[in-house]
């Protein structure tokens, strides 16, 4: 795999999977560009791949705001000539019941993973038609794309509005030569987790349901990124890839629910059909069965 010459875009790249993203890609050949907030973060990761050699640009973005993406956009250009692949990687989530969830929180999680991720992706798709350009689109989706969890309702509602947001966008774009395609992480170890980590039940409830029994890493994403970004997916577009070793097929614990197990709640944590032993059910019992 190589993407010499190749000039990337990440968001949220200074931190967890767009970091990994960001390293891969520099790995690859790539000319970077990482569009976070975090200035200071940017710049700690830029000047450590500059030592291997890397062509590395930091541009503070908020990906939320229509002029700093659009800003970022073209110091990209300026700075590499073109653009040739986006990562949206940017994401946040609050921990809330739909009916405890502030407005502000629905908004926050909605500005950042779905706003963001069309405005960056509208701002170089735009770009890459006017240039005649080829490209690649990757959005970071979560499993919660498809699976719900409780307490989440604005990130799944985001997620699974990315997942559609991705189809829809790769439909509008394959005529021009580019790919979109999203990649669907669960149980990477990221600042992002890591509240939910340092709790030592949560954690455990967390890691129960990875088939694959551990926790994934930023580079278990980022090869799988690399791989949709690189000519060896060529024909592949629309599509989402979960990497998450194997969590999708067994659903996931609610933090909410691991919660109010570990402080002894269980009568608070409703019960879904798939979960009741055969027979158990009263209908099943009406039945004989
Ligand atoms: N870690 C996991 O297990 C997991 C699971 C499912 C999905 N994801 C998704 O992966 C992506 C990366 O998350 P992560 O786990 O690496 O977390 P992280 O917190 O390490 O990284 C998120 C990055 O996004 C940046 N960001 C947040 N708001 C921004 C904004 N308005 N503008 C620009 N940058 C902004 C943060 O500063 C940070 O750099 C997110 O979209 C997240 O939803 C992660």
């Amino acid at each position: 795999m190589d993407l010499t010459g190749q000039v990337a875009i990440v968001t949220g790249g200074n931190s967890g999977i767009g970091a990994g993203v960001v390293r891969q890609f520099a790995a690859l050949g790539a000319k970077v560009v990482i569009a976070a907030r975090d200035v200071e973060r940017s710049e700690a990761l830029a000047e450590e791949l500059h030592a291997d050699g890397a062509e590395v640009l930091v541009v503070k973005t908020d990906v939320a705001s229509a002029e700093q993406v659009n800003a970022m956009v073209t110091r990209a250009v300026d700075a590499f000539g073109g653009i040739d692949i986006l990562v949206n990687s940017a994401g946040t989530g609050t921990l809330s019941t739909v009916v405890d969830m502030l407005e502000e929180e629905w908004d926050l999680v909605m500005d950042i993973n779905l706003k963001g991720t069309f405005l960056c992706s509208q701002a170089v798709a735009r770009w890459m038609i006017e240039a005649g350009r080829r490209g690649r689109i990757i959005n970071i989706s979560s499993i919660n794309d498809k699976i719900p969890i409780a307490g989440e309702a604005h990130y799944c509602a985001s997620k699974g509005g990315v997942l559609m947001f991705t189809k829809t966008l790769a439909l509008e774009l394959a005529p021009y030569g580019i790919n979109v395609n999203a990649v669907s992480p669960a149980g990477i170890e990221t600042p992002m987790m890591e509240e939910t980590l340092v709790v030592p039940e949560l954690r455990h409830a967390l890691l129960k349901q990875i088939p694959r029994g551990r926790f994934g890493r930023p580079e278990d994403v980022a090869k799988v990124v690399a791989f949709l970004a690189s000519e060896w997916a060529e024909w592949v577009t629309g599509d989402t890839i979960y990497v998450d070793g194997g969590m999708h097929l067994v659903g996931e614990e609610s933090y909410v629910y691991a919660f109010e197990r570990a402080m002894g709640h269980e009568h608070l944590i409703p019960r879904v059909p798939f979960c009741w032993p055969p027979g158990a059910l009263e209908e099943e019992q009406d039945e004989g069965g």
